[in-house]
């Protein structure tokens, strides 16, 4: 399982921190009892166990410390190395990784004995640099590389490994990364598949535990009913939550007559059944409601009228007027009519709902209805095809986008003096013929900034540096 939990100097590690883990009791080099977390004991084992097909061999020297036991070593690091050494190796109580029990100092084993983890060993050095190679297998990373001084706060420590789980290990390999830049700098858009009888707010629920990040949102919610394209921000990318919900979306969705229930779809309560008339103009019909139009918003919704959301208002049995919002069909096309049931596909603009569409086409056509499944195979220029299942991204089989390659704006790349205006927020002007909003790049193809045309010139709408 993930776990980026960021214990640095500036990240105290919390009490409340030890209700949420279970440690385990092993026996440190000198046979000593010492703790460690479950399953990064596990996962260490395995690695152990692989490392010696490759002909290293390792133990743990350390791997949960106490306050006191912190302490204690530093004082011991100061009457071995002096003083100078023990600030910048030791960290200051409660700032240690290793109070977690997710860190783990490895001693290699070499000539029948144990050798320290104290400081850089030239002579160990390449046998390190193998090993660091694997850890990512494993769900481990190495926590203090060479040259991150200045981020992670310590030398180069290549002992000291940490659990992260293999979901995120190999994503901070791959990128190089540290566990401070991963919290910083990792952001990118998922494009869901999003299976039925699942909140959308579950499928981020679970991006967010996967890659152990906070910020995660989604663009346009689809009901547990619905399933198809999700598209889900991490990171700084939610800065753009908005952009990728105004754009257009495409559903196909069937249609069940002589039937309503008060969620307008099949998952509801039944409130009225009758024959069905017969229909001989349905496509007819359908095709008028290619339109602009103000649509009544459904009563099961999450859109709020004085400060409440109306499914409480239904849940609660209270009266209450539904807002009406103009959306716009820009296409819809009949597909297929089975019995009392059919099927159709539609274009539809930001804030249309389908199953208000549906109850306003089963009005014209003087019946009843509700819809019984719903598929939203487009948002934007994102399609089905683009998308993963949440069981492909839980197996590493999902693609990470930049958000100009999801977004339809216009991309800029910047010379230096235009990228320190946009670092600074600077208002630029318009040579670009910019009619609404620019993405800025910088020759290395970092996201810059967001901007904005307002009367003739550019304005910053989202920073991203
Ligand atoms: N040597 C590492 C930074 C610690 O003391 O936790
Ligand atoms: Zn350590």
């Amino acid at each position: 399982m993930t776990n980026t939990l960021l214990i640095n100097k500036e990240n105290k590690i919390k009490e409340s921190y030890y209700k949420k883990v279970k440690f385990v009791t092993i026996k440190d080099l000198e046979n000593n009892d010492m703790q460690i977390e479950e399953e990064t004991y596990k996962q260490f084992l395995k690695l152990q166990e692989f490392l010696k097909t490759i002909g290293i061999e390792v133990g743990i020297d350390s791997a949960y410390r106490s306050e006191e036991r912190q302490l204690e070593l530093y004082h011991e690091f100061i009457e071995m190395y002096g003083k100078e050494y023990a600030d910048k190796i030791v960290a200051p109580v409660g700032t240690s990784e290793h109070h977690t029990g997710l860190a783990i100092d490895l001693a290699l084993f070499a000539n029948g004995e144990y050798l320290d983890a104290d400081m850089v060993h030239e002579d160990q050095e390449p046998i390190f640099k193998e090993l660091h190679k694997h850890l990512k297998d494993y769900g481990f990373i190495l926590r203090y590389p060479e040259g991150k001084e200045h981020i992670t706060g310590y030398p180069y420590e290549p002992w000291h490994i940490r659990y992260v789980g293999e979901f995120v290990s190999k994503i901070i390999y791959e990128n190089n990364y540290t566990l401070e830049e991963y919290h910083k700098d990792f952001s990118g858009i998922i494009l869901v598949n999003k299976e039925k009888n699942m909140t959308s707010f579950d499928v981020v629920n679970e991006i967010s535990h996967l890659f152990g990040i906070k910020r995660v949102g989604h663009t346009g919610t689809l009901d547990p009913l619905a399933e198809g394209v999700l598209v889900v921000a991490i990171g700084k990318a939610t800065k753009v939550v908005e952009l990728l919900t105004a754009t257009y979306k495409e559903y196909i969705a069937t249609v069940k007559l002589g039937l309503k229930t008060d969620t307008l779809d099949i998952t509801g309560t039944i409130l009225e059944e009758q024959e069905v008339p017969e229909i001989n103009n349905l496509e007819e019909i359908i095709n008028t409601f290619k339109k602009t139009y103000l649509q009544e918003v459904p009563i099961y919704s999450a859109v709020k009228v004085n400060g409440k959301k109306l499914y409480e208002y239904a849940r609660n049995n209270e009266q209450v007027e539904l807002p009406k919002k103009e959306v716009t069909i820009k296409e819809i096309e009949l597909l297929n009519k089975k019995g009392n049931e059919f099927t159709f596909k539609t274009l539809v603009s930001k804030g249309c709902y389908i199953r208000s569409l549906i109850n306003d086409i089963t009005i014209a056509l003087n019946t009843i209805g509700t819809m019984t499944s719903l598929v939203r195979t487009k948002q934007g220029k994102i399609t089905l095809e683009d998308t993963n299942t949440l069981s492909d991204i839980r197996n590493n089989n999902y693609k990470i986008y930049n958000i100009d390659q999801v977004l339809d704006i216009k991309i800029i790349e910047v010379n230096e003096s235009l990228e320190q205006k946009i670092r600074t927020g600077q208002k630029i002007n318009n040579d670009f013929n910019i009619k609404d909003k620019v993405i800025f790049k910088n020759k290395d193809n970092q996201i810059l900034g967001i901007y904005e045309e307002k009367n003739g010139i550019l304005s910053v709408w989202k920073n991203f540096v």
